[in-house]
């Protein structure tokens, strides 16, 4: 049978457009991302941080821990858990204001983002939120390091992407993995930080910071649970910093160099602070996994790492000691996670300081940290050293 030609002709128009539709609707998405998101949105090369990081000439390297940024979608995310007078005007924006404003009080030298930066179940587009969760950092140009908490990959983005997204943003020092190593997680990685300059510690590093993947949830025994650090970090970790305190060795034996580490969810033993003491407040059940592997063991064992920044439970800011090591929350920071209205969002700063030797800066010699609260004054509160080298080490 003859078919009659109008029909023919709707036809091959339907398969025309259903051909070209995909093609228009992503011609369309990309102007809109252009139109709503700017320039910064377009993939283009990134603006890198100079690395390696380094002391400061006065001798300070300051790190600012941002922990629990929980951002949604910015202006139309509202905040959670504040005091009813406040929350008609409280948004996602309200986060990035407190970012900024801490961005310009303690003008650190390296911003660490200790996971939920966004809160998945929020957030309609994760490439969008993390632009805007982490701007005031690029827009600083200050280093940035970042790694997931549990609720980062709920949104559109598996943890390998968002990790791989957040290490090609602009000034972020922040990695997927370590290469030749087959680790666990996503956003396992070191940086080391040299000293000035114009010291004799210039191409040496006297700092090392390790970043670590704690997971999101897990299933153990038919009971869900909190991620953990697995194994296979625990050996790349060990490793990494084995060979850190050899080259420190080989260079200046009278200083080894110090280590930080940062991860999300806190370890079980943190629940022992309770009774052994803490600085800071203890409000809130620690919510780790239900699995202990072994990290406290192998940080005591590897002798460098001397302090432990975590976040997770937003309501805890404290810092306590476990078998020499300080284990510190931030303490939540973001509005649109949980909190307590009347109790301030807050951040935590950490500085360490080189010693004086003969006219010429020698290893780090003091760690210390503080928090500041989103109050008219950043108010600074619970002051502390962390740690301090032993003066008579190496003599
Ligand atoms: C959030 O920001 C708005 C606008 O600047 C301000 O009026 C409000 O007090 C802030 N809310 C909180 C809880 O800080
Ligand atoms: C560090 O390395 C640079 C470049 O290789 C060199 O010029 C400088 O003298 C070195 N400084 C020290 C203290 O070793």
């Amino acid at each position: 049978m003859r078919r009659r030609p109008w029909r023919r002709s709707f036809f091959s128009h339907l398969v025309l457009i259903l051909f070209f539709l995909p093609l228009v609707l992503f011609l369309c998405h990309s102007l809109l991302w252009v139109a709503f998101l700017g320039a910064d949105a377009v993939p283009r090369v990134k603006r890198s941080a100079e690395l390696p990081l380094r002391f400061r000439s006065d001798g300070s390297f300051k790190i600012l821990q941002v922990a629990d940024m929980h951002y949604g979608n910015g202006l139309v995310t509202r905040c959670r858990d504040v005091l009813p007078s406040e929350s008609s005007r409280c948004t996602d924006v309200n986060s990035t204001v407190f970012l900024k404003r801490m961005i310009e009080a303690e003008r650190p030298d390296l911003i660490a983002f200790t996971g939920d930066n966004i809160f998945g179940a929020s957030a309609t587009d994760a490439a969008e939120s993390l632009f805007k969760v982490f701007r005031p950092a690029m827009e600083s140009r200050i280093p940035w390091a970042a790694i997931l908490g549990n609720h980062d990959q709920e949104s559109t983005m598996p943890r390998v992407e968002l990790m791989s997204f957040i290490s090609l943003m602009d000034y972020s020092v922040a990695q997927v993995n370590p290469s030749g190593f087959l680790v666990d997680g996503y956003g396992n990685y070191d940086i080391k930080v040299h000293g000035a300059w114009d010291s004799g510690l210039a191409n040496t590093s006297v700092l090392n910071l390790y970043f670590l993947d704690s997971g999101d949830r897990a299933m153990v025994g038919g009971r869900r649970t909190y991620g953990w650090i697995k194994d296979s970090q625990l050996t790349w970790l060990r490793a990494v910093s084995e060979d850190l305190q050899r080259s420190s060795n080989l260079q200046q034996s009278r200083y080894p160099a110090p280590s930080l580490s940062f991860f999300h969810i806190p370890i079980p033993e943190v629940r022992e602070l309770w009774f052994k003491g803490f600085v800071g407040q203890f409000q809130e059940a620690i919510a780790c996994s239900s699995v202990n592997s072994g990290v406290l063991q192998t940080l005591v064992s590897m002798g460098d790492v001397k302090a432990v920044f975590i976040g997770h439970d937003h309501l805890n800011d404290f810092c306590g000691n476990l078998d020499g090591i300080w284990f510190c929350y931030g303490g939540g920071f973001g509005y649109h996670g949980y909190g307590k209205p009347s109790w301030r969002r807050r951040a935590r700063v950490v500085l360490a300081q080189l010693g004086k030797g003969k006219g010429t800066w020698m290893g780090v010699e003091v760690i210390k940290t503080w928090k500041r609260l989103d109050d008219d004054k950043l108010t600074k509160i619970d002051e502390q050293v962390l740690w301090r080298r032993d003066p008579w080490e190496g003599q």
